[in-house]
């Protein structure tokens, strides 16, 4: 039987359990992009099958939440994007009291004697293959096939788990794609990968791109401005800027013409282009469902995607902007103070609890890539729940090329001071008890300046 036929009838089970259970149930989801998709989609499944429940959304699941759980009303319990990597607890505490069925992608601790849908135990690689939302998805389209339409939202929760490798879905998630383009349900087509394709007035697009340098039109507004009128576009319709999605196709080629005439880079801004039925591109749309979970919304992303509430995703995005905004403020403001900020062959953020767990990465993230740091390597640490400190970790491309791959340094500091962490060479991050950041930072220095 091949992975995906395996897939399927785990997912068959769990649909007919889910079918023939007649009390009531709750769902529980995990506060990312790809959970909140998840949770969306079993939500919807629920909902239109007229299923009696409730749902909630939560960061980490802890044992205690597990021994809350025993003790609700509902006597099914369905966790998305969360469950197996504590199965062995779900089972010890929960099988006896509940009907449990798990759709999740992550490492299971174990199998356990519930329906647990995991793609690690069809041998399929749940990192870049398929996500919750896309297992949560099969777990709809078996309950019933007009569950179709929902194929998108786990492109969108795919795509929040970085499983698009330049431009394309791998895996199952590709077999997703087909069925989303085959139905209609998404667009995809060859186009210029802006930032703020979608949602950016199309000169802020121009302007801010820098990578690769465009002559004239890179931090220059007027230039950018000037560009698009020179290739015969309008910049703007009925008084409002327009966006890079706004354009027609062939306006969209006029511009791309123009970067060729005039000797400016194209190739590397060229990639597929995935647009969504509300007109955002899929990278933009998930960037908003995700700073739902951040800001400590996640049910305002359940309700953009179940209600296409698209004005309470502009909402999400200025506040999301502001947070942003507000904690680059803090490590600019602390410049001169080394209790917070210092170099020592790495850049440090030592926010504590100035800047939030679900912010500090993306704050490591800008100011590795603003020039704020002169190290090539800048690490964030800043409070957590329960006792722990997050820590974020970002290198330049220069020194993975030479080798360094944080995610096993940190991989490596975790295992000696009980953290829990790991991944990628340029970007890393890890939960660590609060009392050992000191003896963290050191490590880290010690390793990169061994390695560097
Ligand atoms: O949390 P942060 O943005 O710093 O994470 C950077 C990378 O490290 C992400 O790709 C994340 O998946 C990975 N990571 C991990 N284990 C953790 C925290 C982060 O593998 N505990």
């Amino acid at each position: 039987m091949s992975g995906l036929e395996e897939l399927r009838e785990s997912a068959s089970e769990a649909a007919e359990k889910i079918r023939d259970f007649d009390g009531k149930i709750r769902l529980v989801g995990q506060y990312d992009a790809d959970g909140i998709s998840a949770t969306s989609i079993a939500y919807e499944m629920l909902n239109r099958a007229g299923k009696d429940f409730e749902y909630e959304i939560i960061k980490q699941l802890y044992e205690e939440d597990i021994e809350r759980l025993k003790e609700e009303d509902e006597g099914l319990i369905l966790f998305v994007d969360i469950g197996s990597g504590k199965a062995s607890s779900i089972e010890e505490i929960l099988t006896s009291e509940k009907d449990v069925v798990v759709s999740d992608h992550h490492e299971p601790s174990e199998k356990g004697s519930f329906i647990h849908m995991n793609p690690h135990f069809s041998g399929i690689d749940g990192g870049e293959a398929i996500s919750a939302a896309g297992m949560t998805f099969i777990l709809a389209h078996e309950f019933d096939e007009e569950n179709i339409d929902l194929v998108e939202w786990a492109l969108i929760g795919a795509t929040g788990d970085m499983q698009k490798q330049e431009g394309e879905f791998m895996g199952l998630n590709k077999g997703l794609e087909e069925l989303a383009l085959e139905n209609n349900i998404i667009e995809k087509r060859r186009g210029l990968d802006l930032y703020g394709r979608s949602t950016k007035p199309l000169k802020d697009s121009l302007k801010y791109t820098t990578d690769p340098h465009l002559e004239g039109i890179s931090n220059d507004e007027m230039g950018a401005v000037q560009f698009v009128k020179n290739q015969g576009v309008d910049i703007r319709e009925n008084g409002d800027f327009r966006t890079l999605s706004d354009l027609t196709p062939e306006e969209e080629k006029q511009l791309i013409n123009g970067l060729i005439k005039t000797g400016r880079p194209v190739k590397p801004l060229l990639n597929n282009i995935y647009t969504l039925k509300n007109g955002y591109e899929i990278g933009e749309f998930s960037t908003v469902i995700n700073a739902c979970g951040r800001l400590g919304r996640a049910k305002d992303g359940v309700k953009i995607l179940t209600e296409q509430d698209l004005g309470l995703a502009k909402t999400v995005s200025r506040a999301y902007g502001r947070k942003i905004s507000e904690s680059l403020r803090f490590v600019e403001n602390n410049r001169e103070n080394e209790e917070h900020i210092y170099e020592d062959r790495i850049g440090v953020i030592d926010a504590e609890d100035n800047i939030e767990d679900d912010f500090i990465g993306t704050v490591t993230t800008i100011s590795m890539s603003n020039g704020f740091f002169d190290s090539p390597v800048v690490m964030g640490v800043a409070h957590a729940e329960k006792g722990k400190s997050k820590v974020s970790s970002r290198a330049t491309k220069e020194l993975v090329e030479e080798g360094l791959n944080l995610g096993e340094i940190i991989g490596e500091i975790c295992e000696e001071l009980d953290g829990e962490g790991g991944g990628h060479n340029v970007a890393a991050g890890a939960k660590i008890p609060r009392e050992n950041k000191d003896e963290f930072i050191e490590m880290l220095q010690e390793k990169i300046s061994s390695e560097a």
